[in-house]
């Protein structure tokens, strides 16, 4: 059998979620930005096993395992690893090539979603041919060149017309394609007859997608909405494929696109989604036509930790905002952080793009995007005479209330400098007003900052280390930690510290590692933690890296930081320190009745305590 080639591992490792698939048989629960549940691998009452779904790694603090989703399922199935990537190919539809598979006979696939999302693909080519290379297609054609659609980005997104005579059910016929299945897809209504008919009819397709981009559904939109009193757009109906509420458009694109930006774009239609796409901004989303939901909001917080929502800036546009900015809150408070965009009243992204330009469009977002207080000190005024006293005492009650819920006593600073300069009053007394408004509303002074200072010190990482993991540290550890992580994601530091050609870990965990991830690099420029894990064949080593990986500090280097660890790597660690630190080892070994491991540092501990031994009498003579 031959190897399969890394793309293809690469490949169907990104065709699936890792939370989806552990959530198959572990139950999971958001905690932070982690999902948390109880460890498959070993007994306990409290939950230490935890799924990172940004880095597409799981890892329980309690005994240590760790890996991705290949992993996951070689530990719990004991399974080898071209099992579990089958496993994997199989459930999203993607075939390896026969020379990749052992001889064993195939289980006959008869799922219904998967026969379902079959369908749904031959339909969206189906519409997508038509509209590149019939004449049928050709109207639907000019029009979204005239919306100044280049046929890149029409294959990007894969859009296509349903032509005005019914061509999906004869189609799908032919195929032999079976009744059930044709009526449970959604893509088809049935008349008063029963008989079955195309939903779509002379409408430009999106298609719809789930986050493994598999098509789940489709929108139609009509050419011409100025003749007929027909909806604009049709969406296909809810089936077991279809969630409108869990969907989100161009979310399996732009999931990939905000782990670099760190943020997602939220709009309001399809078509603002598409033209910000091709003015190269590709993590924007839109709901589904709905409203924004709060299961959107919750798939949303599992990628990104902010959003900006960029909505057309009339009234509706405003109120929009508001909605989506309290449902966040609602849900995610303190994590997802928001943002607006507002656009001028009465245009919309695309409209923006369309009359602006990619750059203006781009420039626009990066300059005009504001908290949501500021938003809120703008959207108070709706409909407010602030020259009447009694209504501006009325805003900055509403002002005072938004502001109250800030923790930087910075920002809280500025917003009010902003009311007190805007309406010439005086900024104390706005601040025993927002005083009293927060014991009014129970809002309770914070002892201290609640989040960690930026500028990172040891002292500070050490007690958030100590507080993530069960293992104790030790100082050389944890900047061997530090430094790693910095090195995998940052490839500035990775070059200032592989310059060194003398550099080597103390510990030979992180060497390893090291060495590992230098062959990583020769095969990928940019590191992904899921992918990492295919080069690690060792439990312990990929305990190590979840705990790396774990580490809770700052995302940007601190390049201070970076040299002090080297320093403290370098230094010759103490033997009592050694001492100490192996016997931590091998008590946790121990403790996992790991005996292979345990027994190895036993021989470096009785190895360690001799040198010790010696020391001591070559002092005494
Ligand atoms: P808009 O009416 O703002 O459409 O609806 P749009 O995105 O600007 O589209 P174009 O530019 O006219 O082509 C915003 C979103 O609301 C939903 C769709 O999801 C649309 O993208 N919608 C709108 C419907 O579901 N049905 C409708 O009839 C209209
Ligand atoms: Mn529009």
């Amino acid at each position: 059998m031959a190897k399969i080639p890394r793309e293809v591992i690469d490949e169907v490792r990104n065709s699936v979620d890792i939370g989806d698939v552990i959530g198959r048989y572990v139950q999971l629960h958001q905690a932070g930005k982690n999902l948390t549940g109880l460890c498959p691998f070993h007994e306990e009452r409290t939950p230490s096993f935890s799924v990172n779904e940004e880095k597409q790694f799981f890892y329980c603090f309690g005994c240590g395992r760790g890996g991705n989703v290949f992993q996951f399922l070689m530990e719990l199935k004991h399974i080898d690893f071209v099992e579990a990537v089958k496993e994997i190919a199989d459930d999203s539809n993607i075939s390896l090539p026969e020379q990749y598979i052992n001889t064993q006979p195939k289980q006959p696939v008869n799922n219904e979603n998967r026969q379902l999302f079959d369908l749904h693909d031959k339909a969206a080519k189906l519409y997508h041919h038509i509209l590149m290379n019939t004449p049928a297609g050709e109207p639907a054609l000019r029009y979204l060149k005239k919306r100044g659609m280049s046929e890149e980005l029409i294959n990007q997104f894969g859009l296509g017309y349903a032509p005005a005579q019914r061509i999906l059910k004869p189609y799908m016929e032919k195929q032999k394609t079976d009744y059930q299945l044709m009526r449970k897809s959604g893509l088809f209504s049935e008349d008063q007859e029963g008989q079955l008919r195309d939903r779509f009819v002379d409408r430009v397709i999106y298609p719809i997608k789930n986050g493994q981009g598999q098509v789940i559904a489709f929108s139609g939109r009509l050419l011409d909405t100025t003749q007929t009193d027909l909806p604009k757009y049709l969406n296909s109906p809810e089936t077991p494929i279809f969630n409108k509420r869990r969907t989100l458009f161009n979310y399996d694109v732009a999931r990939k696109a905000a782990r670099k930006d760190g943020k997602l774009y939220l709009f309001e239609g399809f078509m603002d989604v598409i033209s910000a796409f091709g003015a190269g901004v590709t993590n924007g989303i839109a709901s589904m036509g709905t409203s924004f939901t709060e299961e959107q909001v919750t798939i949303i917080g599992r990628t990104t930790n902010q959003l900006d929502i960029c909505y057309d800036g009339d009234e509706p546009g405003q109120n929009a905002i508001d909605r989506a900015i309290s449902l966040v809150n609602d849900h995610r408070p303190g994590q997802l952080q928001v943002r607006v965009v507002q656009l001028p009243a009465g245009v919309d992204p695309d409209e923006y793009v369309q009359q602006n330009g990619a750059e203006k469009f781009r420039e626009y977002l990066a300059n005009q995007e504001e908290s949501t207080v500021d938003f809120y000190l703008r959207f108070f005024k709706n409909g407010k005479n602030l020259a009447n006293q009694n209504e501006l005492i009325s805003y900055l009650d509403q002002a005072l209330k938004v502001i109250a819920r800030v923790t930087s006593p910075l920002e809280v600073d500025m917003y009010l400098q902003k009311l007190a300069t805007e309406y010439q009053l005086d900024k104390q007394t706005l601040r025993n007003q927002l005083g009293q408004l927060k014991q009014q509303l129970g809002i309770r002074p914070r002892q201290s900052a609640p989040v960690a200072p930026p500028t990172v010190d040891y002292q500070n990482i050490a007690t958030v280390a100590a507080q993530q993991t069960t293992q104790r540290l030790n100082r050389t550890e944890l900047a061997e930690q530090i430094l790693l992580r910095y090195m995998l994601y940052d490839r500035e530091v990775w070059m200032h510290v592989t310059a060194d050609d003398e550099f080597h870990f103390a510990h030979e965990k992180y060497q390893t590692l090291y060495l590992l991830a230098a062959s990583y690099f020769t095969e990928h420029s940019d590191y992904s933690a899921a992918d990492f894990l295919d080069y690690l064949t060792d439990d312990r080593l990929r305990g190590t890296l979840g705990q790396i990986e774990q580490l809770n500090i700052a995302a940007e280097a601190d390049m201070q930081v970076v040299d002090d660890c080297i320093n403290l790597i370098t230094q010759q660690t103490p033997l009592s320190e050694k001492i100490a630190d192996t016997r931590a080892q091998l008590k946790e070994a121990n403790s996992l009745n790991n005996t292979e491991l345990a027994t190895q540092l036993t021989i470096e501990l009785v190895k360690l305590l001799k040198q010790q031994q010696q020391l001591k009498t070559e002092e005494t003579n």
